[in-house]
């Protein structure tokens, strides 16, 4: 198993935000980073940490997201430059509000496999719409999903079904993306499901213990976090 460093000592001071420096940058690329800057975001939002600061950054970087994130995936070089800025703003929502379990997950499930790496970006792309109905069992994160939802004109007569509709909307987006469903289905395959489940136990761990955990708005055991992430696997729905 290996692990990350993270400190705030090596957090960056300045950030150079420049849309020529993502003009060239290869299609899977452009598709993992912009779903992660839209998990930054929806994270963010729901935080338990999340505050009058933080909401509006990241109500609108998920606006322009929604809005451009596929145009610049298929060359569109101006919705490019605003996914640059969107992406900033994600940023600057989630370093003050933190974020949740989608990243806990990405962080511990990222190296841990012989058959490759699970990159960061398609890794919450995945585990997005899980989480989302995992926390949606608590009521205020359900409320704040449904503002999401109703912010991108989004339809549905209570939180239940926005909640339901910003879950496939995000599956959607993933499709348009070429981001498969689950990790059965990563690159083809290429994670083992033997040696998924025989490290499940010790994964679930890891990730209940990542530092983005605790900002999540529904606490998790380890044994719903095993539970969570088999649904991550196999895309199964997750029902509790
Ligand atoms: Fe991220």
């Amino acid at each position: 198993m290996k692990y990350p460093l993270a400190d705030f000592n090596i957090t960056p001071d300045i950030a150079i935000v420049d849309p020529d420096l993502a003009e060239t940058m290869p299609q899977k690329l452009t598709a993992h980073t912009g779903m992660d800057a839209l998990t930054h975001a929806v994270e963010a939002y729901v935080s338990t940490l999340h505050c009058d600061y933080t909401d509006p950054l990241a109500l609108h970087a998920i606006k322009m997201i929604h809005n451009d994130l596929i145009d610049s995936y298929n060359g569109d070089k101006e919705a490019r430059a605003r996914m640059h800025n969107a992406q900033c703003l994600a940023g600057m929502a989630f370093s003050n509000a933190l974020l949740g379990i989608v990243h806990s997950m990405a962080h511990k499930t990222g190296a841990a496999y012989s058959g490759g790496h699970i990159v960061h970006g398609c890794a919450n792309a995945m585990y997005l719409p899980k989480v989302v109905k995992f926390n949606s069992k608590v009521p205020e994160a359900a409320k704040r999903y449904a503002d999401i939802a109703r912010f991108i004109d989004l339809k549905g007569n209570n939180d239940e079904e926005l909640v339901d509709a910003l879950i496939a909307e995000i599956r959607s987006m993933n499709e348009k993306l070429s981001i498969p469903a689950c990790i059965k289905e990563y690159e083809g395959g290429i994670i083992d499901e033997a040696e998924f489940n025989d490290k499940l136990g010790t994964v679930a761990e890891l990730a209940v213990g990542d530092a983005c955990t605790g900002s999540n708005p529904r606490p998790i055991t380890a044994a719903e976090m095993e539970k969570l992430l088999t649904c991550c696997y196999y895309d199964k729905e997750v029902d509790f």
